[in-house]
């Protein structure tokens, strides 16, 4: 008993001292001159801890402690010279006056860095000031694309972060590959203007796991050159859904491939599963899209592929280059809050290909027990199972 004891106390010391240790190895932000007290530009601070971390010859941590760290736009470059983890236990922040960020394309940047973890704490762009410029018409800036920019980087874990109200994108990936976002949890108001959660683009081998996502836009939007992408136990809402898109918006554009959302859940969001073009000539595609064990809980448009997509006044009004084939809708049920549940409206001159629908049971939120229905537009496919609304293939 005594021994038992003894020997256990001594693991629990010794396991302190290792992790004491650890941290104080780690370049630990408050050592280059930040200050959690949420006003003092820490900016300057960040930058040093990070650019001595990434020279080190080890793999290294920079550490971020409890606090409130007030941070201007700010890039943390790479290639480092070994793994690097980027550790925030407190909470990260933007000026108040929203012009101090909106200029620069992206808030937080991490960019040319491989072999990179992201873990922890919160971000809080700080973007209701910003929207209400957008929103009284006035003359704006920008705005800062992204919150938190992961650009040009490989191998990269984001876990367990939290991202608040931003100007527009949440999380941003381009040109980025083997890229895992887990545990996420997005927040902005479902009136914030097109403020995605995370964005993706010109990127390869990306994985989103186990994540909250509640925003004004989409939760996930797929852009152009995207390709394996994975999408698992997302819960979505409020927002618009999952885009593979907007897609063909300029004529030299690279396609989207091999793209699977699953295991996921849709509350009141304006979409489900959505591909959206634009209805004007180009050479971009996206195949391969699998959408399967999803839950729509009053949802506007549960599926939809949307080939004249046009969300302002001036629509290019052609007919949408954008090729859209085999596309995959698998055990997906729930409930629509319109009529329309499933919407194929593909482009005349590139009809949509091997669309498959297959156990789909999908009814209407109407109190008069009116039937939930299926417009198609060009489209052609196959259907498998029961398939509620009917398929009109
Ligand atoms: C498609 O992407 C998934 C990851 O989502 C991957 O496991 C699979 O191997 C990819 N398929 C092809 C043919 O590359």
């Amino acid at each position: 008993m005594g021994t038992k004891l003894v020997s256990i106390s001594l693991i629990i010391f010794i396991t302190t001292l290792v992790h004491f240790s650890w941290i104080a190895s780690a370049y630990n932000v408050l050592n280059f001159g930040a200050r959690g007290d949420g006003r003092t530009d820490s900016t300057m601070a960040f930058v040093r801890a990070w650019q001595a971390a990434c020279n080190s010859a080890r793999p290294e941590m920079v550490y971020v402690p409890r606090g409130t760290f007030m941070i201007k736009p700010v890039m943390f470059t790479g290639p480092c010279r070994n793994r690097i983890e980027f550790r925030n236990n407190g909470k990260i922040v933007a000026p108040d006056n929203f012009y101090a960020i909106a200029n620069s394309g992206s808030w937080i940047m991490f960019y040319k860095v491989n072999r990179l973890s992201i873990n922890g704490g919160t971000l809080d762009a700080k973007g209701s000031g910003f929207w209400s410029c957008r929103k009284s018409g006035r003359n704006c800036p920008p705005g800062a694309r992204t919150s938190l920019s992961i650009m040009w980087c490989n191998d990269v874990l984001v876990r367990g972060l939290s991202s608040y109200n931003s100007q527009l994108v949440h999380i941003g990936i381009d040109h980025s590959n083997n890229v895992r976002v887990v545990d996420v949890n997005i927040r902005a108001p479902s009136s914030s203007p097109n403020t995605d959660g995370i964005h993706l683009q010109s990127s390869m081998w990306v994985t989103i796991l186990n994540s909250v996502i509640q925003t004004g836009d989409d939760c996930v939007s797929i852009g152009p050159g995207a390709a394996n992408i994975y999408i698992e136990k997302i819960g979505c809402g409020p927002g618009h859904g999952v885009s593979i898109g907007s897609l063909g918006n300029g004529y030299n554009e690279a396609g989207v491939q091999n793209v699977t959302v699953t295991s996921s859940v849709f509350t009141k969001t304006e979409n489900g599963v959505r591909v959206k073009s634009w209805a004007r000539p180009s050479g971009g595609f996206a195949t391969k899209l699998l959408f399967k064990d999803l839950i729509m809980r009053q949802v506007n448009y549960p599926i939809i592929i949307d080939q004249r997509y046009c969300p302002w006044s001036s629509c290019p009004h052609q007919a949408s280059g954008v090729k859209v084939s085999q596309v995959t809708y698998r055990n997906i049920k729930g409930t629509s809050a319109t009529q329309q549940a499933v919407k194929f409206d593909c482009s005349p001159s590139n009809p949509c290909r091997g669309i498959t629908m297959q156990d789909i049971h999908l009814t209407y939120v109407d109190r008069l027990f009116r039937p939930t229905l299926t417009y198609c537009s060009h489209a052609q496919g196959t259907h498998r199972g029961i398939v509620f609304p009917k398929s009109c293939f």
